[in-house]
């Protein structure tokens, strides 16, 4: 057994686990790791030179658990579902009063909450930590949400500062709250994010069908737009995705990769997360159902034949390399509308778990290291600072001013693309929801009626105060 004292321990090494460790030694700390396969760890110490000095290898739980300082940090990067479960069986029988276990996997924030429950009992703390950043960012700098009883944060807060992303010199970590606090921010950054990578995309479906654009050409296109408004890590990676060759046959690359996206499960969580608290997150529920959509292409192919092509598409935009400017403005308003709808998801959940989350914090952690990091989320951090932060980013004098510009550009580009049969369903649903949204007289009156009559659901009238039923003639 090594004689020397971790500052904390990793269990699980995988990509995200590995390169957390790596991070941690690099910044001085000594990390115990256990994998397991324990060869892993040995691994890690013996291919990174002077940062896996810091790194120190174990062959057992027992080992891991006793070659930490007190109070034991003891960090699960494994993956989400029973095998957190599994591992907190397994050392919470080892630890001591005090020791803190960190869920620093993409968790339910509900299995959060259930696992922070039934660790209260227990001399132990249990936080639930969102990662994000990939893997790169867990190795030079992610951005970090924690969740969990405030005090363990003085104990984390130590390592977690140095290592994490820095934008202009602070540290993208921050307590957000109790329990699931933590993983919930994370998920809706994934919805988030979800929303932002499939505006994207039909972006991009626009440029390439509509505009009948190369991939090198929308290349330039994206690296054009990444020097304004919509600078992002997300529009950067998309500039470098669309200019690269693939080695074996010339093509760009993205012009071979199957059409059918992955989905590993915040997305969909933040959708049903939102519908539970009853805010319309309505462009990620368009971004989670086009990676259904897209899925299923073998059908999609079926579809096509049935149908007419998208041969009339071009129609509406071809040549327009002149309505560029439009095609920015109109990402760049639906991604505010976008970004106010994940917000307005937090804002309920924290009403809703008593949470008191953080907004301007929130947005100031994920300004670097996380993969929505923009300059934009500057201007929402800045939104939240004032004495009175808006019940809704739509209604921060910036964005309205913002949106105001951009309004007319979405709705052409939504409307054209609609002509042109070029799906946009995120794009659309964020037009859809800003014009649902700032109208005050709105047609559910006619949704009431209809529930009136048919099941005595009630009303309220506009004029009266009280519940009404009306006799309506027998149909
Ligand atoms: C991050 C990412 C990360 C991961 C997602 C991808 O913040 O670092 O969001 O969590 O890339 O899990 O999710 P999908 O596989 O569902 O696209």
């Amino acid at each position: 057994m090594s004689e020397r004292q971790a500052d904390i321990g990793v269990l699980g090494l995988g990509v995200m686990g590995a390169n957390l460790a790596l991070n941690m030694a690099e910044k001085g700390f000594t990390v115990a790791v256990n994998n397991r396969t324990a060869e892993k760890g040995y691994q890690l110490r013996d291919e990174n030179g002077a940062v896996g000095q810091n790194i120190l290898p174990t062959d057992s739980i027992e080992e891991f658990l006793s070659s930490l300082k007190s109070p034991r940090l003891v960090l699960f990067m494994v993956p989400a579902g029973p095998i957190v479960d599994d591992e907190m069986k397994r050392i919470m029988p080892l630890l001591s009063p005090g020791d803190i276990m960190i869920d620093a996997g993409n968790a339910d924030f509900n299995d959060t909450v259930r696992r922070s429950q039934s660790v209260a009992g227990t001399p132990f703390h249990f936080v639930g930590m969102g990662v994000s950043g990939g893997e790169l960012g867990a190795r030079h700098g992610p951005s970090m949400m924690v969740g969990g009883a405030q005090e363990t944060y003085a104990a984390l807060k130590p390592i977690l500062e140095p290592i994490s992303a820095k934008y202009q010199g602070e540290p993208c970590v921050a307590w957000l709250g109790p329990d699931g606090a933590g993983h919930f921010v994370k998920t809706i950054h994934n919805g988030i994010e979800y929303a932002d990578m499939q505006m994207i995309a039909e972006i991009y479906g626009i440029l390439r069908d509509g505009i009948g654009m190369s991939a090198g050409q929308m290349a330039d296109i994206f690296a054009d737009w990444n020097t304004r408004e919509l600078s992002s890590y997300l529009i950067e990676i998309t500039a470098v995705n669309l200019a690269e060759k693939d080695a074996g046959s010339g093509q760009p690359l993205v012009d071979v990769i199957l059409d059918e996206a992955g989905q590993k499960g915040t997305g969909r969580w933040s959708v049903i997360e939102s519908q539970k608290l009853g805010v319309g997150a309505t462009t990620i529920e368009a971004a989670v159902s086009a990676r259904s959509v897209s899925s299923r292409s073998a059908e999609r192919a079926l579809t096509e034949r049935l149908y007419d092509g998208i041969e009339h598409a071009r129609a509406e935009f071809h040549g327009e390399r002149d309505g560029l400017a439009e095609l920015e403005a109109a990402l760049v308003t639906a991604k505010i509308i976008a970004y106010a709808q994940g917000f307005a998801v937090l804002t309920a959940a924290s009403a809703e778990h008593g949470w008191n989350l953080p907004l301007g914090e929130i947005a100031r952690i994920w300004r670097a290291g996380c993969i929505i990091r923009s300059q934009f989320l500057d201007d929402i951090t800045k939104a939240y600072e004032g004495n009175e932060p808006p019940a809704n980013l739509l209604h921060a004098p910036e964005f309205v001013t913002r949106v105001t510009a951009g309004e007319a550009a979405l709705r052409r580009v939504v409307a054209k693309a609609a002509m042109a049969g070029i799906p946009v369903p995120a794009l659309s649903a964020a037009l859809s929801y800003f014009d649902d949204y700032r109208r005050a007289r709105g047609t559910t009156n006619l949704t009431q009626a209809q529930r009136d009559l048919f099941g005595a659901h009630t009303f309220r009238r506009l004029d009266q105060d009280g519940v009404f039923h009306h006799q309506w003639p027998a149909v």
